[in-house]
Order: structure tokens, then sequence, then C-alpha cells
């Protein structure tokens, strides 16, 4: 067994020169390279990944569009417009001039003409203070008036409808006040008035109904001298949306 210098440099020189030469020394340290900048390609490439990833997902984020902003009020599914049902405005032919001023669809005009003789019988002056109203005036008092009270849309619609939304654009709809109290006119203390109580018991003989009571579910303010006639088929067909909406379920 060969001992020290002679015996290191045997063994040595017992390895094949092919595995002793450069080639094999430098093999052997370039595998230690390759496996170093392997190790550095795959963790360069494992950054390069981690960075396209969540870079991709922050660009996909820049680019996704906001989140849609809340509306307010979404668009009701049965139509209607910040409360209010739709309404087309009433064929010309079918109106009729109630009084100086004042047109109505003429089955509403027939009706509330037997209305207001049977009130005076009562001694009660039933006034109609309007009556049809095309949508260019619903337009003018809608957004006019809104604009001359600083009033939104939203609080407009409160107390007036949108154009093309007016149950006054059919001419079926009336505003009544009393003849003798003529300071609750469009008033919520219209409802004190003997016109009002004669119409609460008699109304509904001549086939008018209170559009907008206390705590309608439209949202409307309550109106007690607006009242619709559902006295027709064609009437009680337009009005079919706005009944349905607010009649009592167990009535
Ligand atoms: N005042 C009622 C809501 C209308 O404008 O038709
Ligand atoms: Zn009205």
């Amino acid at each position: 067994m060969p001992r020290g210098a002679s015996a290191r440099r045997q063994l040595r020189d017992d390895i094949p020169v092919a595995r002793r030469s450069a080639p094999a020394r430098s093999r052997s340290r370039g595998g230690g390279a390759r496996l170093f900048l392997a190790s550095i390609v795959v963790f360069s490439g494992a950054v390069l990944a981690v960075w396209f990833v969540v870079g991709t997902g922050s660009r996909r984020a820049e680019q996704r569009p906001s989140p849609a902003i809340e509306l307010p009020s979404r668009p009701s599914a049965d139509g209607r417009l910040l409360g209010h049902f739709p309404y087309l405005q009433a064929d010309r032919s079918e109106l009729i001039s109630f009084s100086p001023g004042i047109e109505l669809h003429v089955d509403a005009a027939d009706a509330l003409d037997a209305m207001r003789q049977a009130a005076a019988a009562d001694g009660v002056d039933l006034r109609l203070l309007s009556g049809f109203r095309s949508t260019d005036l619903q337009d003018s008092i809608f957004f006019d008036v809104a604009s001359e009270r600083n009033q939104t849309a939203e609080e407009r619609a409160r107390v007036s409808a949108p154009p093309g939304y007016s149950e006054h654009s059919t001419g079926y709809a009336v505003d009544l006040g009393d003849g003798d109290a003529p300071e609750t006119n469009l008033s919520v203390s219209f409802e004190d008035t003997r016109s009002f109580r004669w119409l609460q018991d008699h109304a509904a003989r001549y086939h008018f109904v209170l559009s907008f009571p206390d705590g309608n579910r439209q949202g409307v303010s309550y109106e007690p001298w607006h009242w619709r006639f559902e006295g027709t088929a064609d009437a009680l067909r337009l009005f079919e949306s706005a009944r349905r909406f607010t009649r009592n379920p167990l009535q």
C-alpha cells in the first residue's frame, strides 16, 4: 500500500488521465457552475413568473372597469319613473272642454258632470281646478317649477309627475276644490272640507277614485284633491298597473 507523497502521487495517477484533465476538472467545476447558473435561472424565472402573475393581476385590476356606482333608485321593473306610472297623452278627439281652459276625456266629463250635480243637490260646491294636461305642459310643470323652487327631480316627483307619467295626460284625472273653501285648493287641508267628505262617501258611485291616498306606495305626497275616473274598460285598462300596485290585496 503506497504511503506518503509517492502514495498520494500514485493515488492521483490511478485516476485516468481523462478524469484528471482540465476538462475533467473543469467538467467537475463546470457542473457546479451550471448548477449554480441553473439555480439562478430557475430562481430568476420564478421571480419573473411571480412578477408577471402579480403584475398581470394588478394590470388587470387597473384595466377592469370600476364597479358600477349604485344608483339611488334603479328603474322600476313595472315601468314607473320616480314612482309614477307611464301614460300616453289622450287623443285630442277624445277631449272636450268642460269649463273655460279645462279639457277632460269625454267619458270623465260626463261622469264629473253627474257627480257635481249630485253634490250640488247635497249643498256641496265641487269645483274642477285641473283636468287634461298635455305632455308639454306637464314638462313645464315638472322641470320649470323644479328649477324655480330649487327642487331635485326626486323632490319634485313627490308632488308632480314627470312628463309622460301623469294621470292628467289621459284626460281622466281631475283636481277638485271646494267652492266654499277656495283657500284649501290643492292643499292637504282640502280633506277638511265638506267637498272631500262628500267625495269619500259618493265618488265611487261615479267611478272616481282617489289616486294618491295618504301613505300610498308610489311615494307620491297625499293629494286629497286628485281623483281619477275608472268608469270604462279603457280607463280601467289605463290604470290597471296603478290599481294593482295600490289596491289592498285583502279587499
Ligand atoms: N300631481 C300629480 C302627481 C301629477 O302631476 O300627475
Ligand atoms: Zn292632479
